[in-house]
């Protein structure tokens, strides 16, 4: 019998990162998507401040987001630099989705829980969707690159003044194999023990 360890590993060792260019454009549920966040909610938080924020485009909500990331990358289209191409990717990407999850952090006020605590937090509660989303069979991606922390995301997102825009979640079942993962160094060389 597998035992809950060995599930678990492998949850957290076959999770990967897979890009909406791999995604089939398969629908999912709206109600699994809502299990899916429910155990961000399980993340821990300092002081029970619980600063995840989320904000989910589905549906022609997906088009609205794929259009407010293309302008607010590229303003000007009569700009001579205008780069067409990107502007395009940056637009369909969203559409390429089953839903996207914008990843917001809500500045509490408690002067214990300094902000960096909020954002490990946050963290953590878009871990636990990554894992969720990969033990359903979903694939997803956590996309940040030189918008994710606008403030303009933030407003997007109905966050205020001080809260954050930590990028996005990109949702959906994939199309191609599952990817092999890697990493560059092994835990011992990333770990120190001191035991005197
Ligand atoms: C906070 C955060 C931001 C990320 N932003 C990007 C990004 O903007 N572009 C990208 O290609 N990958 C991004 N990634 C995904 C990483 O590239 C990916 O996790 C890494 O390559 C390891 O692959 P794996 O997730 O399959 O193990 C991000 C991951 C994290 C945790």
């Amino acid at each position: 019998m597998t035992s809950h360890i060995d599930i678990l590993e492998g949850i957290i060792e076959n999770r990967r990162t897979v890009k909406p260019s791999e995604f089939s454009g398969e629908k999912i549920d709206d109600a699994l998507i809502e299990k899916i966040l429910s155990s961000a909610n399980w993340a821990p938080t300092h002081g029970y401040t619980e600063p995840w924020r989320f904000t989910v485009f589905a549906e022609d909500g997906l088009a609205s987001l794929g259009d407010f990331y293309s302008k607010l990358d590229q303003p000007n289209p009569d700009a001579e630099d205008f780069n067409e191409m990107r502007f395009n990717k940056l637009r369909n990407r969203a559409l390429c989705c089953s839903h996207v999850i914008g990843i917001g952090m809500k500045r509490g006020n408690n002067p214990k829980v300094p902000e960096i605590e909020e954002l490990a937090s946050v963290a953590m509660a878009v871990q636990n969707i990554w894992l969720s989303a990969h033990a359903y069979g979903l694939s997803g991606y956590w996309s940040t690159g030189s918008l994710a922390f606008r403030d303009e995301m933030r407003d997007f997102f109905g966050l205020e003044e001080g809260d954050k825009s930590l990028g996005l979640f990109y949702l959906g079942k994939s199309a191609s194999p599952h990817p092999k993962g890697r990493r560059i160094s092994p835990i011992e060389e990333k770990t120190r023990w001191i035991k005197s």
